[in-house]
Formats: structure tokens, sequence, C-alpha cells
């Protein structure tokens, strides 16, 4: 069974699961999600996605049907099963399944379905000659730091970088202030030292991202984590996005202006290859 769909306790080949349309999710946006990659069958960081998972549902309140130890075994059986080695799995939680209103029951068994999918095709040019990015308005709520699956403000996000010709999209705040990406983190480094905005409520704080700032402490980079503004951004020496699928994104272009040589940086290309360093190494010891 390669690809395959999990829905509250059933497995199905993907495709062929079937859900209410009463589902909260389905009707409001009401759940949460994770996206967990792994490599030679191996999950990287499932246990650090999990935790996050559980972070949304405590502020969603959401009660999680499942321990985080038996959602390990449950996400690890599943990717097992599909017996593909390179797979993306995602991880949704939704409020459950009731007739359309706002007001939920408290007592609702939530919905958890789980898809392992083949890991799609990533482009080698991504990483060997960056990817270009505009800017858009950061007109979402007061609480990115949740990995909610109402996700319309990204999407549209990303539709605008696709139609500007580009491939990513990374917000800005009307303040002017450089949050995150349409589905990842974003840093710049500026004078040798890497930035990144502070995992607050406007930022999903990225397992990647963590990871990086560990990775950034070993090697001595020095990091400032503070908020910096769309200018800061267009001006800096390198610039790349982070997430758990495309590990390290150099992005070569901010809204058409070339991003120091207009070619991946060094810093870029160190911590590139760390991250890969990093996944190999918890991989081979799993
Ligand atoms: N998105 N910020 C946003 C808004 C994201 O959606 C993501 C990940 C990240 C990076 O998080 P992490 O390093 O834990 O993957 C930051 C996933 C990949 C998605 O929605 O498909």
């Amino acid at each position: 069974m390669p690809e395959l769909t999990y829905l509250n306790g059933k497995i199905f080949e993907a495709g062929e699961t079937r859900i209410s349309t009463n589902d909260r999710g389905f009707i409001f946006g009401d759940g949460i999600y994770e996206v967990v990659r792994s490599y030679n069958g191996k999950l990287f960081g499932l246990e650090e996605h999990l935790r996050r998972l559980q972070q949304s549902a405590d502020a969603i309140d959401l009660k999680l049907p499942h321990t985080l130890e038996e959602f390990q075994e449950l996400v690890e059986t599943l990717n097992r099963k599909s017996e593909l080695l390179e797979t993306l799995v995602y991880i949704q939680v939704t409020r459950g399944t009731e007739p359309r209103n706002h007001l939920f029951s408290l007592d609702l068994p939530p919905n958890v379905f789980i898809t392992i999918r083949a890991l799609p095709d990533i482009p080698g040019e991504i990483y060997t000659k960056g990817v270009s990015a505009v800017t858009v308005h950061d007109g979402r709520w007061n609480m990115c730091h949740v990995k909610s699956i109402s996700l319309l403000a990204n999407v549209l996000a990303k539709h605008e970088a696709r139609k500007q010709g580009a491939y990513e999209a990374i917000f800005v705040r009307e303040n002017g202030v450089v949050t995150e990406a349409s589905s990842s983190n974003v840093f710049m480094v500026s004078g040798g030292i890497l930035h990144t905005h502070p995992a607050d409520n406007r930022i999903l704080n990225g397992i990647t991202r963590q990871f990086i700032l560990k990775l950034c402490d070993e090697l001595n980079i020095p990091t400032e984590v503070r908020p910096y503004s769309k200018d800061e951004l267009r001006r800096a020496d390198e610039v790349f996005c982070t997430n758990s699928v495309h590990e390290v994104t150099p992005v070569v272009t901010v809204d058409g202006m070339t991003i120091g040589s207009g070619r991946p940086g060094p810093i870029t290309n160190q911590l590139m290859r760390a991250y890969r360093q990093l996944v190999k190494s918890v991989i081979s010891n799993q």
C-alpha cells in the first residue's frame, strides 16, 4: 500500500477517504495540523512536531483524542505501512462532526486524519540557484503561532507570488515588519548576523527554524532574534526560508531586487549543509 490515508482508526487507499460535510474542519476550518518529512523511512523531528500539535490544540481548547506517545506510534506505523522511503506526512485534527453552529459541543470527539504521500519532486535548482520572493501584506490573525488549518491568507499570498512570477510570498505587517513566508519561516543575513522574527504570536515557530538557530550556536554564527523591516530585508546580504519539507531554501530576489550577489550566500549554504548533516545523523541513530 504506497500512499495511504487514515481517518479515525481506519486506513484507506489515498483518495478513498470520506468525511462528513458536518466536519468542523470542512465548515469552519476549525482544526490544526502538522507536516513531517521522512528520510529513508525515518521521520525527522516527529516528537517536536507532535509537541507543537499539542501546543496548537491547547491554544484552541481542543482535547487531543490520543496521547503524544500514541500519536507517535500511529504515525510511525502508518509510515512503515506505506513502504515509501521519502514521504510527506500530514496530520490533521479537527474539532469533530456536528451540524453547523459556531458554538461547539464540549464533548465532541475530534476527527484525526493522517495522509502518507510520496515526497513531491523538489527541483535541485531551488537550492543551487535560489528562488524569487515578493512581499505581501500580512493581514492574518494574531494567533499565527497556532498551526491552524485555516490557511486562506497563506493560500492567497502564494497565489499573489505566482501572479507576480515569483516562487514565494513573504508577509510584511502594516508597520513594515517582516514576519514569515506563506508556508515557511524567513531569515536574513546582514553584516554577518543572522536575523529572524521572534517566536511570538505573529509567526509559526517552525521546527526547522528552531534547528537552524541551534545550528547557528554550534557553528558560532551570530544571531539576532528581533523584528526587522522590509527595507532591511531588501538590503540584506542573504535571505532564506525554512520549512520541514524544503529545508533551507535560498532567496535571491525580493520584489525584483537582487539580494547580495544574486546567488545563494555562504551562510545560507553553510546552514543548508549543516541541516542536511543533522538530518542524516539523527536518522542514522533512529
Ligand atoms: N508549513 N510558517 C508557516 C506559516 C508554515 O506553514 C510553516 C510550515 C512554517 C515552517 O514550519 P516547520 O519548519 O515546522 O515546517 C512556518 C508546512 C510545511 C505546510 O503548511 O505545508
